[in-house]
């Protein structure tokens, strides 16, 4: 494979947001009277906001109209921006800055590619939004992951192919929207739970640009 262009999930690779938006889910889910675990959210991770407010009413077996709904997802991102909004650049997850770089430097395109409709908002605070040459986030997006649209419109922005593509991902619905893209996967986390994955990272520490072509040998 020539690589041309890497795609970065934001959230849970370039940052641990999982964390705020668990805390913030479960908070709704104690309202509604009942107990959101860390495991039931791992099913939220890469989905979109609405998606995981239907598979958390699943889990408290409660049905909703669409206006509740609405009004809890609303509430759901206000607590969610309370966190985000006061996060600062030593969150970055280690080393992704210098792999960045290193990418840049080894003339390799760089785009983002995440659900999340905060996702201005978090590189902002993170003061990496220039490090991406393309930004695709929820808010360009119809068809939420594991729908490819995400991943292929990074691709179609950044003029290059697909299949010179790869996409870092650290859940299971992103790992299968970059296979349906025709785009390589590099796994960020947990290999059982990312088995699609081309190849599993535990993060970038210690990653550069030559490290990427013997991980997908
Ligand atoms: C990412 C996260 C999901 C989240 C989604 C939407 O993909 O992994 O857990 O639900 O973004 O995020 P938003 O910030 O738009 O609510
Ligand atoms: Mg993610």
């Amino acid at each position: 494979m020539i690589i041309k262009a890497c795609i970065f999930d934001l959230d849970g690779v370039i940052v641990d947001t999982a964390k705020y938006h668990f805390i913030a889910w479960r908070n709704i889910a104690r309202d509604l009277g009942f107990e959101f675990t860390e495991i039931h959210n791992e099913r939220l991770k890469g989905v979109s906001r609405m998606r995981s407010l239907e598979i958390l009413l699943e889990v408290g077996g409660i049905t909703l109209d669409e206006k509740t709904k609405d009004a809890l997802a609303k509430r759901k991102n206000e607590e969610y921006l309370e966190y985000i909004t006061k996060m600062t650049p030593d969150e970055i997850l280690p080393g992704t800055t210098d792999f960045l770089k290193d990418l840049r430097k080894n003339g390799i395109l760089t785009a983002l590619g995440s659900a999340s409709k905060n996702s201005m908002i978090i590189l902002k605070r993170l003061n990496i939004s220039s490090m991406f040459d393309v930004i695709i986030d929820g808010n360009k997006v119809s068809k939420a992951k594991p729908d490819p649209e995400v991943f292929l419109k990074g691709a179609e922005e950044l003029k290059i192919p697909p299949a010179n593509c790869i996409v870092f991902e650290d859940a299971g619905a992103g790992v299968e929207a970059a296979i349906a893209a025709g785009m390589k996967c590099i796994g960020i986390g947990n290999p059982f739970i990312l088995s699609g994955a081309d190849a599993v990272i535990p993060g970038f520490r210690e990653m550069y640009f030559r490290k990427l072509n013997l991980l997908l040998q």
